[in-house]
């Protein structure tokens, strides 16, 4: 199950799924974490020091290793060169399994121990003042997505993305990519206000979309929430004392969180865990055929000099692989 957290900057993306990836190791679910955001936070809320944290592989600087193995043998991509993040698998690419070893992870996860439980790490780097200009963050986002392309994920696994909301995230297809995405709003007009954005654009794509509210200091808060978001918004976090702590650098079992919030973690489990049955290979692979032309035409033709649209594998669909016979 892929599932992203996206909001406008301070929100608590990051707060959120760290806590997020905690329920679900606690829960023995395997999880992996991705830090797609600009503001590279993930590992420290999940525990890391600033200095572990500093050392993670990103994933934008292996993306020549992590081209060359999905590209595999797929006689469509000539070379990695000519594989932008959008360069959808065909017959011959290799797939992602997040349950097995690959030359992907081993170059660039990181383990990452919780008090219950652990998650695999994955980083795409700090955003440098280059990625910020014309190229934009999609250089560093785009190997996440080309990951979630060759990805064949199952029921009981998870990958969790904290991500930015940016008007960014819309120019790709990444925003498409995910089984659901947990929108964190604080109650303020701009925190509903992104929300409003982003629903308009997920609607378009068939997107699975709730809002996750965070900070509310009392019930007008949440009132408000309610009142402008409606049955979009799936559960609201108060001010956490647990999370205030680890600010500090008091680090509390995770079984000391405030009793509603590990409830609320549950709720967007369970709100998870219900789109299995809604998941549409065929679907999810017209997306990334659809993303990927419209690059192509956009500015990838022009940046590889080649025609990307014959890339595409009109016979082929990204499909779930089915579970091993037992011995
Ligand atoms: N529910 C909460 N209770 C207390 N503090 C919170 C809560 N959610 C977020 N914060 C704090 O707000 C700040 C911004 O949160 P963060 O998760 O980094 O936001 P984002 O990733 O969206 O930029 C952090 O200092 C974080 O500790
Ligand atoms: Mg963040």
């Amino acid at each position: 199950m892929k599932i992203a957290f996206v909001g406008k900057g301070g929100s608590g993306k990051t707060t959120l799924s760290s806590l997020f990836v905690r329920h679900l190791a606690a829960r023995g679910v395997p999880v992996t974490a991705v830090d797609a955001d600009i503001n590279q936070h993930l590992g420290v809320a999940l525990g890391l020091t600033e200095e572990e944290a500093a050392a993670c592989p990103p994933l934008g600087g292996r993306l020549p290793l992590i081209k060359d193995y999905l590209r595999g043998e797929n006689p469509r991509i000539l070379s990695s060169e000519t594989m932008i993040k959008t360069t959808p698998p065909g017959a011959g690419s290799r797939l992602l399994r997040l349950s097995e070893e690959n030359p992907v992870f081993d170059a660039c996860a990181t383990e990452v121990p919780l008090d219950k439980g652990a998650a695999r790490l994955l980083v795409t780097g700090p955003f440098t003042a280059d990625d910020l200009g014309v190229a934009c963050y999609h250089s560093k986002t785009g190997a996440v997505e080309l990951c979630l392309n060759h990805l064949v994920d199952g029921r009981d696994e998870y990958l969790v993305v904290d991500m930015t909301a940016g008007s960014d995230s819309f120019a790709s297809g990444l925003f498409t990519r995910f089984d659901m995405t947990f929108l964190v709003a604080e109650p303020t007009r701009k925190g509903v206000s992104v929300y409003r954005q982003y629903r308009e654009y997920a609607r378009d794509y068939g997107v699975a979309l709730r809002v996750v509210g965070n900070k509310a200091r009392d019930p007008e808060d949440v009132a408000f929430l309610r009142e402008e978001i409606g049955d979009d918004l799936l559960v609201t976090f108060g001010h956490s004392d647990w999370v205030r702590a680890m600010e500090r650098g008091q680090r509390r079992p995770f079984a000391a969180l405030d009793a509603d919030d590990a409830r609320a973690l549950g709720a967007m489990h369970r709100a998870a865990d219900a789109g299995y049955p809604l998941r549409d290979w065929e679907r999810y692979t017209q997306q990334m055929v659809h993303f990927h032309l419209k690059n192509a035409a956009s500015w990838g033709n022009d940046r590889t000099g080649a025609d990307l649209a014959a890339q595409v594998d009109p016979g082929f669909v990204l499909r779930e692989a089915p579970s091993p016979l037992p011995a």
